[in-house]
């Protein structure tokens, strides 16, 4: 937390100055960003984009609290006739390498850049994100589609990459792509419509 004393003074026109009084207090949260082991934590929260990268040898699967979050989440929607199924959750350094080269040879570097990430910069790789049913632009007017947009939040979930946001985050609109953050930040950046770039002043832009 940071606190600062403001003072204000005024000149007027015959030369003298009024000043207020004694100040008045602000305060302004500050996050605390670590880098343990290679990986870059804002607040506890693990961070990987274009800006932050994770080792390759980082990540062993799915983290098991969001996984259950995602069987609690998806039991809720099955009792409104609604199905999900993870098509992509861990993905590996390794696996994020051939995923992003294949979208290089299909569609050139600055597209593939749009919608995958570089080896080192998933999310895929924290364990922490998923994909849900499919990855076509049409799973966003889906019924389970509008119904995560509208409801993963419950579970600890955020979309990720958010319509509109794309400047922010570095990727194209992902209705598909939930990344588990606990509810109390989930609940936190459903009411302030915020990314995790805009909540923590951060960007996304790679560097190299
Ligand atoms: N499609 C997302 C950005 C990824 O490759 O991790
Ligand atoms: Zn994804």
């Amino acid at each position: 937390m940071i606190y600062a004393r403001i003072k204000s003074c005024k000149k007027l026109d015959d030369g003298s100055v009024i000043r207020s009084p004694s100040g008045s207090t602000v305060t302004a949260e500050t996050k605390k960003i670590e880098n343990i082991d290679g990986v870059t934590y804002i607040d506890g929260v693990i961070i990987a984009n274009k800006t932050y990268s994770l080792p390759e040898d980082f990540g062993d699967g799915l983290d098991s609290e969001a996984l259950e979050a995602f069987e609690i989440m998806s039991s809720d929607a099955a009792e409104e006739d609604l199905w999900m199924e993870i098509i992509s959750g861990f993905r590996s350094y390794y696996t994020q390498a051939v995923t992003y080269q294949s979208f290089c040879n299909d569609r050139g570097t600055e597209e593939a850049d749009r919608v995958s990430a570089r080896p080192g910069h998933s999310e895929h790789q924290t364990g922490l994100a998923m994909d849900i049913n499919s990855t076509w632009f049409t799973f966003a007017d889906t019924a389970e589609g509008k119904w995560l947009k509208q409801n993963c939040w419950k579970y600890g979930f955020i979309i990720r990459y958010p319509e509109g946001k794309e400047d922010i985050t570095g990727y194209q609109y992902e209705s598909w792509h939930i990344r588990y953050v606990g509810r109390e930040l989930a609940k936190t950046l459903h009411e302030s419509g915020e990314t995790l770039e805009e909540y923590f002043g951060i960007d996304s832009v790679y560097r190299e």
